[in-house]
């Protein structure tokens, strides 16, 4: 039996929802993480410092008696977001992203940004009280084909921001191509990016070879297999600007089983195996407590957490619940499509 034991590891990238939902899938994060930057498109989404403070009291009462997890809360970019409501939750200790979404690009965004113009006062608030912006980095204009959209938005809209506004620090989110991954490499300051335990393991053939798999549709979509192994290159390559992010996002069956099924996967309850399995294949096994465990908290000003965890590799498969189980309904938990032998033992 092979054991690997690193710091306790945080989520730089999850959804959590809200109401019987919550209550159903906290504790599949709260029993391996320490930490997580929890996503604020709600529906309504996490607009102002009192918002994330009521839903960071919501979260707390969902949390099962002996867990022990920190959600570290962000605020939804709106083109009415007040600068000053967002350095006062800064200051509070309470908020720790702004989260932009384009309008229109995911779940939940049409109240996102379409002008950006409209948001440079905050943004540069943040860059001047060094708040780091959370983006998810797709363009939402109809022409650009569905697969070139983070390519095409690095360069329409990333770098052109960059350039404006240096100081601001950019957490590109849920990194999905080579094109991704390459920017931040050739960053030199104030750019870092998250990875999701999925896109290391699914490409685009796993979306749509044999039948439709909705349970593997998520945004950013899976793109093709140079880019899933650009993203694992990456991830396991100790590179301190790269992080896990598990963008674990629940939908019930039935929101995703449909004629438009919902953008979403949920990982949080196999990811840490997931992810052991694939740091081994890579021969990286040592590179998996940066990633999952002191790039992120670096990169967000924290320190890395003091708890430890343990995995340890079975002789035999370990075994998953296949779907969780809420008040609300099932929501199905990712299949990586191989057996899991690294399971969290301490
Ligand atoms: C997320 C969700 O469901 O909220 N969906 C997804 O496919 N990742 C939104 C997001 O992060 O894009
Ligand atoms: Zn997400």
């Amino acid at each position: 039996m092979k054991t690997l034991t690193i710091r306790r590891p945080d989520d730089w990238h999850l959804h959590l929802r809200d109401g019987e939902v919550l209550k159903g899938v906290i504790a599949d994060t709260s029993a391996h993480f320490a930490r997580a930057i929890i996503m604020p498109n709600l529906v309504p989404p996490v607009v102002t410092t009192s918002d994330a403070a009521a839903y960071r009291e919501r979260i707390m009462a969902a949390l099962p008696s002996g867990h022990r997890f920190e959600p570290l809360m962000t605020l939804y970019l709106t083109e009415h977001t007040n600068p000053d409501d967002v350095e006062a939750g800064k200051k509070s200790g309470l908020i720790h992203a702004v989260k932009l979404y384009p309008a229109g690009a995911t779940t939940n965004s049409h109240g996102g940004v379409r002008n950006l113009e409209k948001v440079m006062p905050v943004l540069e608030r943040m860059a001047k009280i060094g708040l780091p912006l959370c983006v998810h980095g797709e363009v939402t204009t109809p022409e650009v084909d569905i697969f070139d959209r983070e390519a095409v938005f690095i360069e329409t809209v990333l770098e052109p921001l960059r350039k404006r506004l240096p100081e601001l620090k950019v957490t590109m989110e849920h990194v999905t191509t080579s094109d991704g991954v390459n920017y931040i490499k050739s960053s030199k300051a104030n750019l870092a990016g998250s990875i999701t335990t999925h896109h290391l393991i699914i490409n685009r053939n796993d979306i749509l070879v044999g039948g439709i798999k909705p349970h593997y549709y998520c945004l950013p979509v899976a793109k093709r297999e140079s880019h899933r192994l650009a993203l694992r290159a990456a991830a396991t390559s100790g590179d301190s600007r790269f992080f896990l992010g598990t963008d674990s996002a629940p939908h019930l069956d039935p929101l995703k089983e449909c004629a438009c099924g919902c953008a979403g996967i949920y990982t949080s309850v196999n990811t840490m195996s997931c992810l052991a399995h694939v740091f081994e294949d890579e021969g990286a096994l040592n590179k998996l407590e940066a990633f999952a465990s002191l790039n992120g908290p670096a990169w967000y000003g924290l320190a890395a957490n003091e708890q430890t965890m343990t995995l340890t590799k079975q002789e035999t498969q370990v075994s998953f619940p296949s779907k969780r189980d809420t008040a609300a309904g099932l929501i199905t938990v990712f299949d990586p499509g191989f057996p899991l032998f690294w399971n969290v033992t301490g």
